[in-house]
């Protein structure tokens, strides 16, 4: 696990910038976003990745959210643009990026932290579904939404409990 490298993206230069540009447009083809920069809807505070022979293989994107729910607001961790390069998939790198991300949030005292995925990618790493309606911003219709998202997931980091009541992610999905 040694191998997994931190960075705040504040401190991304422009080498770093592309070698993280190269893996988000072939794991996102779908995204044209990625063809030209490094984030998706708004920039992360902070990545995890790996790089192997000068090329970054696999990655992930952690936003410092705010929730508001029922019994208050939260400090939550909102991983995103998790993506593996097509040659190094299988080894367990989404699992071992993810460890040290919640390791950092549980130092900082973040209670939560939260993605949008596929349960067969994060059930191993902790998280499970969100049953609650999330209140978001659509940036496309330029709306606030309230649904719920069968993508939506959580990790509970530490003791306080996850509220089963509607949840304000205060911006975009990440
Ligand atoms: C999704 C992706 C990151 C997985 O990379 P990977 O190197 O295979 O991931 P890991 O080896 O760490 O596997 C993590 C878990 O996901 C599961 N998994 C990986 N790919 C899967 C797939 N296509 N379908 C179902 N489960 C999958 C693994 O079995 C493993 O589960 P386990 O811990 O219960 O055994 C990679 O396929 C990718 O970059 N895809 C394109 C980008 C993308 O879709 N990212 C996810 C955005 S939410």
């Amino acid at each position: 696990m040694n191998n997994i490298k931190y960075i705040q993206d504040s401190k991304v230069d422009e080498t770093l910038n592309k070698k993280l540009i190269a893996l988000l447009s072939i794991c996102f083809l779908k995204d044209p976003v990625f063809q030209y920069r490094r984030y998706c809807k708004e920039m992360p505070q902070h990545r995890w990745y790996i790089e192997e022979n000068n090329i970054i293989v696999a990655h992930l994107a952690l936003h410092e959210k705010k929730i508001n729910t029922e019994n208050g607001e939260f400090p939550i961790g909102g991983v995103a643009e998790v993506c593996v390069h097509p040659d190094y998939r299988g080894k367990g790198s989404v699992k071992k990026m993810l460890v040290k991300t919640h390791n950092w949030l549980k130092e900082n005292k973040f209670p939560f932290s939260m993605l949008f995925g596929e349960k067969e990618i994060y059930s191993s790493s902790g998280y499970s579904p969100v049953k609650n309606e999330i209140k978001y911003f659509d940036d496309k219709t330029e709306k606030w939404i309230i649904e719920i998202n069968r993508h939506a997931m959580k990790n509970v980091l530490g003791s306080i409990l996850w509220s089963e009541d509607l949840i304000n992610i205060n911006g975009p999905m990440f």
